[in-house]
């Protein structure tokens, strides 16, 4: 890995755990790492925005357990996002809404917990717009921007009109959509084996398949979320996509992870039955 793209995970990792911690935003950035001053102050900046989406939304609406779409997953999303708009600040001519980048990406996936993955995206935007925080601290296009990122934020849905970064709206909610797309290969298996086990419940060769063949879909040579829009998002995830382009080497990947994966799983089920027959 180069050394800027490890400096890019280090400030991504540093802005996940400052959300994660709510409390001392941005100190322990500006006490460890001065060099990433910015990251602090931008988190700093936007306080009051981040410790409302923290404690109101992420900490109820998104399941702690799922390793597909609940807190983890959502807090990578905004810590990406945030990262996003530090890397691009200097190539817009307009002034960038940080509060409107964590939000859009907070509110992404939060029907998912209740109504399930279908039309989540317009559920979703519907969250956004009731929510009472949201509406008294923006105005009508500013809420609208949000609401169109979180409708068109599923790279399979995307059109032509998303991805143009000279509009805003179409900025705003290419960073969401380059956000949610995962970063690294170890995101990636952890995220698809826990939707094939525990979403779709599949078992050993299955499972294998599935997460193998959703890479390759999703990410491969072809793949429709293969590209990101912005170069930087790219610049992250390229060797993720050099793994998945060699399907030999992906496979070989898929499976270890999957195996100890499953053995990890069955492991726990034996030490759960144990527990319970001990007790009866
Ligand atoms: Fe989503
Ligand atoms: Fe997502």
């Amino acid at each position: 890995m180069t050394k800027s793209k490890e400096l890019d995970f280090i400030a991504i990792d540093m802005i996940a755990r400052s959300i994660e911690n709510i409390d001392n935003l941005g100190d322990h950035i500006h006490e460890f790492y001065p060099d990433f001053a910015e990251y602090g102050d931008m988190l700093q900046n936007i306080e009051s925005t981040l410790k409302y989406l923290k404690g109101s939304i992420i900490s109820w609406k998104y399941s702690p357990c799922d390793a597909g779409h609940g807190v983890k997953h959502v807090i990578m999303v905004m810590a990406i996002s945030l990262w996003l708009g530090i890397k691009l600040k200097k190539k817009v001519d307009f002034e960038i809404d940080f509060r409107m980048l964590a939000v859009q990406a907070a509110f992404h996936d939060v029907s998912i917990a209740d109504m399930g993955r279908e039309n989540h995206e317009r559920f979703s935007a519907i969250e956004l717009l009731k929510d009472d925080f949201v509406f008294k601290r923006f105005d009508k296009e500013k809420l609208m921007i949000m609401v169109n990122s979180v409708i068109s934020h599923r790279a399979s849905k995307r059109t032509a009109k998303d991805n143009d970064v000279s509009s805003l709206s179409g900025w705003y909610s290419s960073v969401l959509s380059d956000a949610d797309k995962d970063p690294t290969i170890d995101v990636y298996l952890e995220r698809a084996t826990y939707t094939a086990v525990c979403e779709h419940g599949f078992r050993g060769s299955e499972v294998v398949e599935h997460v193998f063949e959703h890479g390759v879909k999703k990410f491969g040579t072809n793949g429709y979320a293969g590209m990101c829009i912005f170069e930087e998002a790219y610049a992250l995830s390229d060797e993720f996509r050099e793994i998945v382009y060699d399907e030999p080497r992906f496979r070989e990947r898929v499976e270890k992870y999957v195996t100890a994966y499953i053995g990890a799983l069955e492991s726990e089920e034996r030490r759960q039955c144990a527990e319970t027959v001990q007790a009866g």
